[in-house]
Parts: structure tokens; sequence; C-alpha cells
């Protein structure tokens, strides 16, 4: 058995910040399912939402974020992470992160701030188009150097621990985790009063998204198991533009192109957005993502056009140096011509319950980042909001931790935990069984449960998934788990809880949008949608 003070699932900016973090309190370790640098934030492209400017303000980015949500926003995690967001940048700064500056009127140097759909400042401090990669390679660097932390790379996090699942009579607190060692192949178990689950999102529920391949919602779907409350899955993000390419299908071109006067075009080069909203290209992107759909639904065309060629060539290679190499790669020179672009799945907005320090219903677990829930982004994220999240609530749920459960002092005793137990579980004998329900999971989740839906569409999903879930279910007891496996077990959870959560919602609203109710419930106050297994 490995013990810590604290265990971390997931090396994002969630988990990473929190290790840095935790460790000054305690022992950290931290899991993580493949290799550290393997997660959605070294992808993230646009860069970090915080109000920095003189022109701008906390209020206006609190208003921004709560027009975007469409409603459901929880104004106090808003206002809590906007307020926080310039001392957690200041610290990543500290922590070796580099943002792009620029030389201001007076000469001094100030921060190179771009723009996103949704927002009405300039706010978003970036590294080129790969603020991700800065971030998350400064992060793993310091936490690399920090004695107190130990990375434990390719070892997949199976299961909470909790004392409800030991009989225990006390109030349900986490104890652990069962964890799949994928270099010696065996599942141990790694003991902690304090686990912060860092998990990240799902987007590889969905046949198209913009999410690398560890996005399978390991998270939700471990806490759901063990009984946490999740909420709002049904608001899926779907990016407007991800470039349309067979050799390049998750790859992501960023919001602030628009943000820096990129146009969306149908084929014949007319901008379209106007005709949805009157904030155009910059609408947020619900609103775009839908009103694309609809163009490409209409015009019976495989996808539509961003547009930026109409910029110097320079600026265009200064600001966007990884979206111009890599469109380079495949054919296309963004500096002379339109990027075929098409909505794809990108983030979860809802997740694990949790309050503004990150805490679930379990007592001792915390969900930090997209795999959490703390109502910032109500129906719908704005652009840019997730990573201030992940650095703002890992600060907040390790200060409350430190807080609650002091290092040091056990919680409780008194309990064993059992080693897992295989069983009579032999090798899986045919890949090719879990290969096809995984990819018969993403195409039923596109077809049936993405950027418009029906109620007749997602009954037929839930009822595909049930007996999905059977069959994974006895998988996962006939056979010797694989990460493989594990996964897939996630993906059938994860993507029952969207469309559970999607069906128990009544009215369109932000990226829930289905024909059967197109318009806002008024009747009554906005309300997430919370689910629980017991
Ligand atoms: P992640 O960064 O996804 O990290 C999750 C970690 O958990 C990974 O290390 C993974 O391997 C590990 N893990 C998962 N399951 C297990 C398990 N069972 N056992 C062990 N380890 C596990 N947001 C912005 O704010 N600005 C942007 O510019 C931006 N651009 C984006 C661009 C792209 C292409 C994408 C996909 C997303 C972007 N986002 C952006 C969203 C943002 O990147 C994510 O929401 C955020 O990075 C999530 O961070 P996280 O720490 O919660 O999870
Ligand atoms: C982007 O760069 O467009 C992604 C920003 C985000 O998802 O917040």
């Amino acid at each position: 058995m490995h013990e810590y003070d604290f265990i971390i699932v997931g090396s994002g900016a969630g988990g990473l910040s929190a290790a840095l973090h935790a460790a000054k309190h305690g022992k950290v370790c931290i899991l993580t399912k493949r290799m550290a640098a393997e997660s959605n934030s070294s992808w993230a492209q646009g860069g970090i939402a915080c109000v920095q400017s003189d022109q701008d303000s906390i209020e206006q980015h609190v208003s921004d974020t709560l027009i975007a949500g469409a409603g459901l926003c929880k104004e106090a995690a808003v206002r809590t992470i906007v307020t926080d967001g310039p001392q957690r940048i200041e610290e990543v700064i500290n922590w070796g992160v580099h943002f792009d500056q620029k030389e201001a009127r007076d000469g001094h140097l100030e921060f190179d701030l771009t723009r996103e759909g949704g927002h009405t400042q300039r706010r978003v401090l970036h590294a080129r188009d790969a603020t991700g990669k800065e971030l998350t390679e400064k992060l793993i660097a310091a936490v690399r150097a920090d004695p107190n932390i130990k990375m434990l790379e390719n070892h997949f996090a199976i299961d909470l621990i909790t004392t409800a699942k030991l009989d225990l009579v006390s109030e349900d607190r986490v104890l652990g985790l069962y964890v799949l060692n994928e270099i010696s192949g065996e599942v141990e178990t790694f003991r902690s009063d304090r686990v912060i689950l860092a998990t990240g999102g799902c987007g590889r529920v969905y046949l198209y998204t913009t999410n690398p391949r560890i996005a399978t919602g390991d998270g939700v779907a471990m806490a759901w198991r063990a009984g946490a409350a999740v909420a709002d899955m049904e608001f899926i993000q779907f990016h407007p533009t991800c470039l349309y390419h067979p050799q390049k299908r998750s790859f992501l071109i960023t919001e602030a192109m628009r943000g820096e006067g990129a146009r969306l075009t149908d084929k014949e080069g007319t901008d379209f957005m106007q005709k949805y909203d009157a904030r155009g290209t910059l609408a947020p992107r619900d609103v775009v993502a839908r009103a694309i759909d609809s163009e490409i639904k209409r015009t019976g065309a495989p996808c539509v056009y961003l547009d930026i060629s109409h910029k110097p060539a320079e600026f265009i290679i200064e600001h966007f140096p990884n979206i111009h190499e890599a469109c380079l790669g495949v054919g296309i020179d963004i500096t002379k011509e339109p990027i075929p672009v098409v909505p794809a799945a990108h983030y979860q907005c809802g997740g694990v319950l949790t309050d503004l320090n990150g805490g679930t219903s379990i007592r001792g677990l915390c969900a930090v980042g997209e795999v959490g829930s703390t109502g910032l982004h109500g129906a719908n994220r704005l652009a840019s909001n997730s990573l201030l999240e992940c650095l703002v609530i890992s600060d907040r749920a390790v200060k409350h931790m430190i807080h609650k459960m002091p290092v040091g002092k056990p919680a409780e005793q008194g309990y064993t935990i059992p080693a897992w137990k295989s069983g009579n579980a032999v090798n899986v004998d045919e890949l090719v069984v879990i290969y096809h329900n995984w990819d018969e999971i993403r195409r039923l989740m596109w077809d049936y449960v993405s950027i418009v839906r029906t109620s007749k569409r997602l009954q037929r999903a839930a009822a595909r998934l049930r007996n999905l879930k059977r069959e994974v279910q006895e998988f996962y007891w006939n056979f010797k788990v694989t990460s493989e496996l594990l996964e897939l077990r996630n993906l059938v959870e994860t993507a029952s809880l969207i469309v559970e959560c999607a069906i128990r919602r009544h009215e369109s609203r932000g990226l829930h949008y289905t024909l059967d109710y197109p318009e806002l419930d008024e009747s009554r106050p906005p309300a997430s949608t919370v689910v629980r297994r017991y």
C-alpha cells in the first residue's frame, strides 16, 4: 500500500497547480494515466482570461461570464474565480510561465491581451497560440523540482475507495484509490485522507472532438460510482472551429483568431454570422456553433470557412505560428486562403458537483478543473475561463483541505482496505469487441446527443447505452483490467450521465438545444440538473 498526505489524479493545469500548493503542507503523489504532458491543458491555445488592464474590471468579466452562462452560473462562483484570478496569474508567472507582452505607448512592457467570443474586453493572456504548452511545461518542471511531490506516470486510477464502499458506518469519506500500474500490470492500493480529482473532461465521448486521447470522463465516472453528486452534464460545449481535414481531425483553430479579426464564411465567402447574432463572429460559442451547424445543414456543405487571410502575413505568423505551421503541413496556407472548419466537442461544463473550494459530497474528496462543476460556467462556458478556474480552485481546494483536515492527524482509524481482487478474470481475448463499443458510443453520441437534440434521439441514445453498459460491465467482471477496458467503462458511464441530464432538461438553454423544447423555460427559476447514484 502506498500512503501520501495528498493524492492528486491528473497532471493537467488543475492537478499540477494543486500539487504545487499541497507540497507546502505534506507528501504529495500525482497519479497520471499516460505521460505527464498528455492533457487537455497542454493543448490549450487561446489563453487564460483574467482582468489585467485599466480599461477592464472584475465586474465586466463577471458580467460577460454570466451572460455566456445563460442564467445558470452561480454568481458567487463566478465572482470568486474572477476575483482570485489576478493573484493566481502572478503565481504561475513566479512558477516560470511567460505570457506574451508588447510595448505600451509610454514604452513600458504590458501583457499583449487578446479577445475571444463573449468577452467585451481584451483580457486573454496567452503565449502565442500555444498557451497550454507553455503553462504545463513550466508547471511540470516546477513539480519535478519539488522534493515533496512524486509524479507517477502510466498509473491509471480505477476507482475511489470510500468508507461507504467498505460498509463502514461513519460519514462517507474518501480513503484512497485502486490504481492500475501500467508498467507492472498490477492493481495497487493508494491510501490518503485527501484526494483531488483533476482528471479533466470527456470530449472523447464524441466522434469528433478537439480533445486528446486522455479525455474519457474517468473522474466523473469514478466519482459517480462512489456516490458523489454530479451536475449539469447536458452542457457539452462544441467549439465552433475545429480544422476540417482528414489528416488532422482534432486540431483546434483558436477563437483568438476571430478575436483578431478572422471572419466565418460559407464557401462563396459570405459572412453569415450577422444573420444569427448581432455580435457576429464574436458571439458566445453556443450561438456560433449552432449557427455553423445550421449553415452546414442548410447548404449541404461539409464545413464552413474561417478566413484571416485579409490580415498581413507577418501578423498572422507572429500571432498564430503553430496553427500556421500545422495548416501548412496539410497544404493550407492560412495567410492566403480560408481554413475549412467544423464544430467539435470541446468542453464539459458540468461535472462532479463542488462548492467554491472544489469540495464534493464525499468528505476528503475534491474535484478541480474540468472534472468539477463549481457553477462558473452555467449553461455555456465563456472562452478561456477554464484554465483560470483550474488555477483558482486548485489553490482553494488545498487551503480548504488543510483547514478542515490538517496533515499529521489521521481522519479516522479502524478500517482495513482490502487489496484488489482479480478473481477468475482472464486476459481480454478479443480487443475488437472493446474497440467496436468505443466507436459505437462515440458515434451514437455524435448522431443523437450533439449540438441540436430531440427527445426521441435522446431516448434512443439512452436505450442503446443501457445495453452497452450491461455488456461493458460483463467485460469488466470477466477480464483483467486494461486501460482500454477501463476507459470504455468510464466512457459509457459518462455518456449515460450526459443523456440522463439532457433528458431531464425540458427547455433550450445555453449549450442544450432541443427541437422539442426550443425556448427557455421561464415558468421557474433556472436550476442545475443534479443526479446521484444513491
Ligand atoms: P486536463 O488538462 O485534461 O488533465 C487531465 C489529466 O488527468 C491528464 O493528465 C490525464 O492523463 C489525467 N487522467 C485522466 N483520467 C485519469 C485516470 N483515470 N487516472 C490517472 N490520470 C488520469 N481553456 C482555456 O481556458 N483556454 C484555452 O485557450 C483553452 N484551449 C483549449 C484548446 C483545446 C484544444 C482543448 C482541448 C481545450 C482547451 N481549453 C482551454 C480547455 C482547457 O484546456 C481544459 O478545460 C483544462 O485544461 C482542463 O484542465 P484539467 O487540469 O482539468 O484537465
Ligand atoms: C480557443 O483557443 O479557442 C480555446 C479557448 C477555450 O476553449 O477556452
